[in-house]
């Protein structure tokens, strides 16, 4: 069924030599081909701290042009003008489809642990436990649920928060865990992330939760201009970073705090582990069940 508010488009695929990749835009051009999409194919691999993403062939480009659907011939002129050289064009049209209802159809809430849950404002309403339920929307920001190191992260949120905590979140996203430990009672959360448009997600997804006391911080959390001690840290970023931060981590915490590290691929975590108990923390609790993924809780010593 055809949308008017999102027409239809043919879309022709080309396969060029990376070494004619202006010659072959320029042509385009020149034939009234203006919407135009280069893709260069990815291919992923295991790196030391996660997943590393390059060319998969890159000599090899993918050249997608937009045309009306109703322009037919479309194939055959970039055959006559191009195909000799650049091989076979493939076109297909992309029928109509409203996207963004689409996506928030398939949109749904998720079940944490303890009865609490979190999902998009548009279906707060079917939350099982609305007292128990916070709500992310699906912006411009990591952490609207669907990856499993929030789930994780989450679930150790819920095991740790303690009434009257202060809360730092780094890399805070969409500002999900802050806001989760100040549903849970925290007193006070500081959420650091360096991306301004994710920092305007956490401004606003704590306005929906009606979080009070939710300090968005922007800037890089190596280097975070917040005051400590914090009871409870939440870090879901990454293994190369959260090894960085290893020793510097010592002069935010209060006695006996709690921290929560996450974005480790299993075979980082235990290196990164390592960093942190050589600093004086313990391992008190670990998640692995999302494929290869770990997220791992650690505590403090209650004095030194
Ligand atoms: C994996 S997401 C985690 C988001 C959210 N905390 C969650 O658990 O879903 C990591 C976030 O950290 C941010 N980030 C990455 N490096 C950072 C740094 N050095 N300082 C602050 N934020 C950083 C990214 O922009 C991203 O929003």
């Amino acid at each position: 069924m055809s949308d008017q508010r999102f027409p239809d488009w043919q879309e022709l695929v080309l396969t060029v030599a990376t070494a004619d990749l202006d010659e072959v835009l320029g042509r385009l051009a020149q034939l009234g081909f203006e919407q135009t999409w280069v893709e260069q194919p990815l291919a992923h691999e295991r790196g030391p701290d996660g997943w590393v993403t390059a060319p998969a062939d890159a000599d090899q480009s993918l050249v997608h042009v937009y045309t009306e659907p109703d322009d037919t011939d479309a194939a055959a002129r970039l055959n006559a003008a191009l195909g000799d050289r650049f091989g076979e064009v493939h076109s297909q049209v992309l029928a109509t489809e409203d996207w963004l209802g689409q996506w928030r159809q398939g949109r749904r809430n998720i079940d944490l642990e303890a009865g609490w849950s979190l999902g998009p404002p548009w279906l707060a309403d079917q939350a099982p436990d609305r007292a128990r339920h916070i709500i992310i929307d699906p912006g411009l920001a990591f952490g609207a649920g669907d990856h499993m190191t929030t789930q994780d992260c989450c679930r150790l949120v819920i095991r740790l928060t303690r009434p009257g905590d202060r809360v730092l979140d780094l890399g805070a996203g969409s500002g999900v865990l802050a806001i989760l430990a100040l549903k849970l009672d925290a007193s006070e959360a500081y959420a650091v992330e360096l991306d301004r448009l994710a920092h305007g997600e956490i401004l606003r997804n704590g306005a929906l939760n009606e979080s009070r006391n939710l300090h968005g911080v922007l800037g890089d959390a190596r280097a975070a201009d917040v005051q400590g001690p914090f009871d409870l840290i939440l870090a879901n970023i990454g293994a190369a970073e959260l090894r960085a931060m290893a020793p510097a981590m010592a002069a935010w915490v209060a006695p006996r705090a709690r921290l929560v590290l996450s974005g480790l691929v299993e075979w980082a975590a235990d290196d990164v582990v390592a960093a942190y108990t050589a600093a004086g923390w313990h391992e008190i609790d670990r998640l692995t069940g999302a494929h290869e993924w770990v997220t791992v809780a650690l505590e403090w010593p209650e004095s030194e």
